[in-house]
């Protein structure tokens, strides 16, 4: 193998950073895209909600993005993700993508008896293939420029089992976000390419299934060691970090970022 170079992996900040489910305003992915902003990356922001991706996009210039484009996708059909990561690469503005970072997701807070195949299916589609999706459709530019970082959204659901708001689909669904993370990790190795899993847990967003506040934030925090719930900025900045020029040395690791409810 050549030996590769850390400091020519700086050449990642000036690559699109593709960012999906970024529509969401009090959201994961809305945070990401705001935080790369920041740092003058551009991004290409993808969500089935085209409303919410034109304000995403409206604050993201503001912010600092020197380009943004917005696609309306449905991350569960290959098509729709194909026909999207096709028109940002026909853009002759946007740089090519080095960096994927998948926050599209649902949760499920149905009991195991009364999940239907079809609802434990599209918990899968969403959450899991929908990465798979998004993963293999941009990888082939990412290893013909040698260098590429993809990051998911996994949940300490993974660990758990769930029980917040979300049960076993939800579960199951992120465990398979981390295997295929950890298995593209070591198929990829060696080419520039990286990957890395992010398991949040109690971060007041939407998908929490309304908002922590009164006694069900007192609940929550009561079952957080650190004693306070996480922020969105908190886990842009462990994005920004991945996907930035200091990033290439870990690959199809899990960062947890639970306020210790899990260690380990
Ligand atoms: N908030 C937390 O504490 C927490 C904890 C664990 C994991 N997560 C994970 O983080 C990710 C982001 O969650 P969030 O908290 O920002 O939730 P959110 O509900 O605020 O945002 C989810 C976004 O995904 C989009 N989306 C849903 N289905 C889609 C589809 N088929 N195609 C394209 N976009 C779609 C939604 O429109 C929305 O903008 C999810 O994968 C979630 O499972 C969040």
């Amino acid at each position: 193998m050549t030996e590769r170079s850390a400091a020519d992996e700086a050449r990642i900040a000036a690559l699109t950073a593709v960012v999906t489910g970024a529509a969401s305003p009090r959201g994961l992915g809305r945070g990401v895209a705001l935080r790369l902003a920041a740092e003058g990356r551009p991004l290409a922001l993808l969500d089935l909600d085209a409303e919410g991706l034109e304000e995403a996009a409206e604050q993201a210039r503001a912010a600092g993005a020197p380009q943004v484009l917005t696609a309306r996708v449905d991350v569960a059909d290959a098509a729709s993700v194909d026909a999207a990561i096709s028109g940002l690469e026909e853009d002759p503005q946007l740089p090519a993508v080095g960096a994927l970072v998948c926050c599209a997701g649902i949760a499920d807070p149905t009991p195991f008896l009364e999940l239907t195949g079809e609802s434990f299916l599209r918990t899968l589609s969403i959450n899991t293939l929908g990465t798979f999706h998004l993963a293999q459709r941009v990888l082939p530019g990412m290893l013909e420029q040698g260098l590429g970082r993809i990051v998911a959204m996994s949940s300490t659901a993974a660990q758990d089992g769930g029980g917040n708001f979300s049960t076993s689909a939800y579960a199951a669904s992120k465990a398979g976000v981390e295997g295929l993370i950890r298995g593209l990790a070591k198929e990829v190795a060696g080419t520039g390419v990286t990957t890395a899993a992010i398991a949040p847990a109690n971060i007041d967003t939407d998908i929490m299934g309304g908002r922590l506040e009164g006694e069900r934030r007192e609940e929550f925090v009561a079952r957080t060691p650190v004693g306070r719930l996480g922020t969105v900025q908190e886990l842009g900045e462990l994005v920004a970090f991945l996907v930035g020029p200091y990033g290439g040395f870990t690959t199809g690791a899990t960062y947890n970022l639970n306020g210790g409810l899990r260690v380990g």
